[in-house]
């Protein structure tokens, strides 16, 4: 099964991690990228694009990995090219490939079974589940005492917004007030008062899912939305800033209170139609919407507007969480006065899910429920990789590296300026962006052609999110290439 797909550079890496303390570069990893194909995708790639075609659309698909010879931050295709992974699976392994502490996971016989059998965790958990929970995803939670596992980041935030729908209720009716039989004939049939008429509010440029209910709060590229029905919900300005930073400082104050002030005329607006807002939705850094960031002045005083309207806040650290900002959770930066009410979080964290406060804890069974809710085997990895998260410092070495990586960026912005503008982010959640789209879909391109797996976001911008594992020497070999890039197309 699983474990016999590990074959000779895995079973070498689980060796190492077996007889010493897992390294941040696994052992084996690649010097250098290595392209050996005139194309990518290569031969063998593309015949199985096409028999992926055949039965499902596949246009999407850029190569086909071969996660056998894939170690640490390099990724390896099916025809033999090895790239320098700053992309990491669209910003979701966090510590590189096959590396032995996640390796190692389900050669223990206990947690093999708790994955072979998986359970229906909101009604038939294991006996280790809630010590787990307590050990694993509460010892690094951002100051909230609850935690709901779920599956995937969109399915996350579609039951983290319900949470806030209840809590807003909750609130209305009277903390235990039945529910009426109006309430539960209505909701039967989608009406209200049971299927009330609230809203969300979210921002344009902002990315939280493409399930029916995340995708109302989505407003990053039309392909996602097209021909899907959506709730009318009030959609606010996100601050796109000027950069340097440091040189504009009053027009990026000016553009904080500008997207403050239409949350507030928004949320009045909803309020007096009669269509509440129940939640504000926003992303610390939004990440598909193209790495636009805002100050933590701006997101503490959102949060006093949430407070101030009774409006739940929802920060989604689906992207951002997990570390590559230099901090657990990217929120922590902003120096809030109290936890937002619900964190949610999937990809580097390995399992979705979502933090909250008690409030927002329904009083109910089955409110929010389904099948899996999450997968244990999920959460013995994510423990793994906590292990060496600690172990290794890593958030230390992602602030370090992050800075040398930024610093190289700083230097190119000015070599080029005609071609790169507004390097910014946080840790190694970083970005620059290019004049134009189509310059930057070449840098990104002509990257690939060098062994450099990079990323998109927005219309503009290259996104960097690789693994927390990037080293100096890395960024050396990311630089190296990215100059070379420039040089070509300037
Ligand atoms: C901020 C954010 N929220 C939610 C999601 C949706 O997560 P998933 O693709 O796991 O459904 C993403 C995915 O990119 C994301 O970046």
């Amino acid at each position: 099964m699983w474990t016999r797909c590990v074959t000779t550079v895995a079973q070498n890496a689980i060796k190492t991690g077996s007889s010493r303390a897992a390294s941040s570069i696994v052992s084996g990893e690649p010097k250098e990228p290595k392209i050996v194909t005139s194309e990518i995708p290569g031969p063998k790639s593309k015949k199985l694009i096409a028999e992926l075609d055949s039965v499902t659309q596949s246009s999407s698909v850029q190569f086909f990995a071969d996660y056998e010879k894939s170690l640490g931050n390099y990724i390896t295709d099916v025809d033999g090219n090895v790239f320098l992974d700053i992309f990491m699976q669209i910003s979701s392994m966090p510590i590189g490939y096959n590396h032995p502490a996640m390796l190692n996971v389900f050669k223990d016989e206990k947690r093999l079974k708790a994955l072979v059998n998986r359970p229906a965790l909101g009604s038939f958990p294991g006996e280790y589940w809630p010590k787990k929970l307590k050990d694993v995803l509460l010892s690094v939670s951002p100051g909230l005492p609850n935690v709901m596992t779920m599956m995937c980041g969109s399915c996350s935030n579609e039951n983290a917004f319900k949470c806030l729908f209840m809590t807003y209720m909750k609130h209305q009716r009277g903390e235990n007030v039945d529910f009426s039989e109006l309430e539960k004939s209505s909701c039967m049939v989608n009406q209200p008062p049971g299927a009330p008429d609230l809203t969300l509010l979210s921002f344009h440029g902002g990315f939280h899912g493409r399930t029916m209910g995340t995708l109302s709060t989505t407003h990053s590229k039309a392909i996602h939305k097209l021909d899907v029905p959506a709730f009318d919900w009030p959609t606010a300005s996100f601050p796109k800033y000027k950069y340097p930073l440091e040189e504009h400082f009053k027009e990026n104050k000016a553009e904080d209170d500008k997207c403050l002030a239409q949350v507030e005329e928004l949320i009045e607006e909803y309020n007096k139609k009669g269509r509440p807002v129940a939640g504000i939705v926003v992303e610390p850094i939004q990440s598909e919407g193209g790495d636009n960031e805002a100050s933590p002045e701006f997101f503490q005083k959102l949060q006093r507007i949430a407070k101030k309207y009774g409006a739940g806040l929802l920060i989604d650290e689906v992207q951002t969480g997990g570390g590559p900002t230099g901090k657990m959770w990217c929120h922590e930066h902003f120096d809030l006065e109290t936890p937002p009410d619900i964190v949610t979080f999937s990809k580097k964290m390995i399992t979705g899910g979502f933090y909250h406060n008690i409030d927002q804890k329904p009083a109910q069974p089955y409110r929010i429920y389904n099948t899996w809710l999450g997968d244990p085997g999920k959460l013995f990895l994510l423990e793994a990789f906590l292990d060496v998260l600690k172990q290794q410092n890593l958030l230390d070495q992602v602030n370090s590296v992050g800075a040398k990586l930024k610093s190289g960026l700083h230097d190119y912005e000015k070599e080029y300026p005609s071609l790169l503008n507004s390097v910014r982010g946080r840790g190694t959640f970083l970005a620059v962006n290019a004049s134009t789209t189509a310059l930057r879909d070449k840098l990104v391109g002509n990257l690939k052609k060098k062994g450099i797996l990079s990323g998109g976001s927005g219309d503009n911008a290259i996104r960097f999110r690789p693994s927390l594992t990037l080293q100096q020497n890395h960024v050396e070999i990311f630089l190296d290439r990215f100059g070379q890039v420039l040089k070509e197309v300037k």
